[in-house]
C-alpha cells in the first residue's frame, strides 16, 4: 500500500536549523505580506525598530525592515531545498498611505531580487489575477486628473529554482514520474502566465474566516505541487496557516512539512485532518471527470484521441500521459508524538475503477472552517 506523511512544527521559520540541508524537493508558501497592515502586529513582534519605523511613519524604512526578517526563511529555503528543487513564492504588492506619503511597497521585487542574489535562478511567474468588484476599489482623486491610483488587483506566484535541473535516473524514478504527469488540457492552463481561479474550485471549505487567515486557494497549491513535483516528493510549507499546502500534498501523493508561529491553529488542524479524506477524493474525481468532459467534447470538435492510458483505458492526447495514475485516499492516520504527524494510506486506483468518478461526486462536504474554530 503506497503511503505517505505529513508533518507540522509550531515554530518559527525564521530559524529551520531542524531541517535538514537539500533534503526538500518542493517549497509552496505564501509568506505575511511587508506593509499590508493585518500582518502589523507580527513583523513589530519579530524587531522592535518595525514599531518604531511605522509608529513614525517611515514606511521605506519599516518596508526594508521587514523584508530583512523574511530573508531569513528565505536563506533557510535555498539552504534545505535539494538541487533542482523548485520554491513557489505566492505575495501580493502592498498600496499604503503612511504621513503624507501615498505609494506601492513592492513586495514581489524585493524578493525576486533577494533570492536571485541568493543563487536561485528565476523563472517565468505566474500572475494571480484577483478581481473584485468592491465599489471603493478605486483610490486616489476620482475623476480628477494625476492623482488617481491604479488598482491592485493581481498577486505573484514567484517561481525559483535552485542550481541546475533535476534528472531521474532509474527505471523507478522514471515511472514514478511518468505517472506524475497531468493531462494536456491541465498543461494548457495551468502554464499560463495569468491565473483567474474565477470558475474553478478555490477552496475545500472557502470562507470569509479562511480570507482572514491569509489562506491561498486549494487549487493554487494543488496545481503547483502537480506542476513541479513528483509523487513521494517532499513539500515544505514554512508559512502553514490553515495547512492547504499539506492538503493538496495529501491528495497528490506528497509528503508534506509545515511550520507554523501561531500554535491557535494547532486544534484547527488536529478537527480537520481526520474528516478531510471525502473533500479531497472529490477533487480527484472531479479532476478525472473534467478529462472525461474535455476527450467528449475534443471528439466532437477534432476527432480521436492517438493515446490511451494503460490505467484507465480512457484517450489522452500525448503519448506522456499514457501511465498517469491518481489514487484516491484510504485512510488518515494521526501518529503518536508530541507534533502533529499523519500518516495516509491511498487506494490503489484500480479499486474504485467502477464507482470511478461520479460516485466520488456524491461524497459529502466535512464540517465548515467556521465550525472547526480557526484562531480569529
Ligand atoms: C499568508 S498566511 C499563509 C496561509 C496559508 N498559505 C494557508 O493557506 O492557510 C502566513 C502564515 O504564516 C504564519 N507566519 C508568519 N510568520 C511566521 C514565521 N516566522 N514562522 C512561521 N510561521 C509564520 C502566519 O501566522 C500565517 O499563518
Amino acid at each position: 500500500m503506497k503511503k505517505t506523511t505529513h508533518k507540522i512544527y509550531f515554530a518559527d521559520s525564521r530559524d529551520l536549523s531542524f531541517i535538514e540541508s537539500e533534503s526538500v524537493d518542493l517549497v509552496v508558501t505564501s509568506p505575511p505580506y511587508p506593509m499590508i497592515e493585518m500582518w502589523d502586529e507580527l513583523f513589530k513582534s519579530f524587531n522592535g525598530d518595525i514599531r518604531k519605523a511605522l509608529d513614525e511613519r517611515r514606511g521605506a524604512t519599516a518596508f526594508n525592515l521587514m523584508h530583512l526578517e523574511l530573508n531569513k526563511v528565505w536563506d533557510h529555503l535555498y539552504r534545505i531545498l535539494k538541487e533542482g528543487g523548485i520554491a513557489c513564492i505566492n505575495i501580493g504588492d502592498a498600496t499604503r498611505k503612511l504621513g503624507d506619503e501615498f505609494r506601492l511597497y513592492s513586495n514581489h521585487s524585493r524578493v525576486l531580487v533577494y533570492c536571485s542574489e541568493l543563487g536561485f535562478s528565476t523563472l517565468p511567474l505566474i500572475l494571480w489575477r484577483k478581481q473584485t468588484n468592491a465599489p471603493n476599489k478605486f483610490m486616489g482623486s476620482g475623476m480628477l486628473p494625476p492623482g488617481a491610483y491604479v488598482t491592485l488587483e493581481h498577486e505573484y506566484i514567484l517561481i525559483l529554482r535552485k542550481k541546475g535541473y533535476r534528472r531521474f535516473y532509474t527505471g523507478e524514478e522514471k515511472l514514478n514520474r511518468q505517472e506524475s504527469s497531468f493531462f494536456w488540457e491541465e498543461r494548457n492552463t495551468w502554464f499560463s502566465d495569468i491565473w483567474d481561479l474565477k470558475g474553478t474550485r478555490q477552496n475545500l471549505n472557502h470562507t470569509e474566516a479562511r480570507e482572514r487567515s491569509g489562506a491561498f486557494p486549494f487549487e493554487i497549491a494543488y496545481r503547483l505541487i502537480n506542476m513541479f513535483s513528483v509523487k513521494d516528493d517532499l513539500v515544505l510549507d514554512p508559512f502553514f496557516g490553515t495547512g492547504t499546502t499539506m492538503y493538496a500534498a495529501m491528495a497528490s501523493e506528497r509528503n508534506s512539512t509545515g511550520v507554523e508561529i501561531d500554535s491557535g491553529f494547532k486544534s484547527y488542524i488536529e478537527k480537520k485532518t481526520p474528516v478531510i479524506i471525502d473533500e479531497l477524493n472529490r477533487y480527484t474525481g472531479e479532476r478525472l471527470q473534467r478529462h472525461l468532459d474535455f476527450i467528449e467534447d475534443y471528439k466532437n470538435t477534432k476527432g480521436e484521441l492517438k493515446h490511451t492510458n494503460i490505467y484507465y483505458e480512457f484517450p489522452v492526447i500525448t503519448s506522456q500521459e499514457k501511465k498517469l495514475k491518481l489514487n484516491y485516499i484510504e485512510r488518515i492516520e494521526k501518529i503518536d508524538g508530541h507534533l502533529p504527524e499523519y500518516r495516509i494510506t491511498y487506494l490503489d486506483r484500480a479499486t474504485l475503477k467502477k464507482s470511478m468518478v461520479r460516485d466520488v461526486e456524491k461524497l459529502p462536504f466535512t464540517a465548515s472552517d467556521d465550525q472547526l474554530g480557526l484562531p480569529f
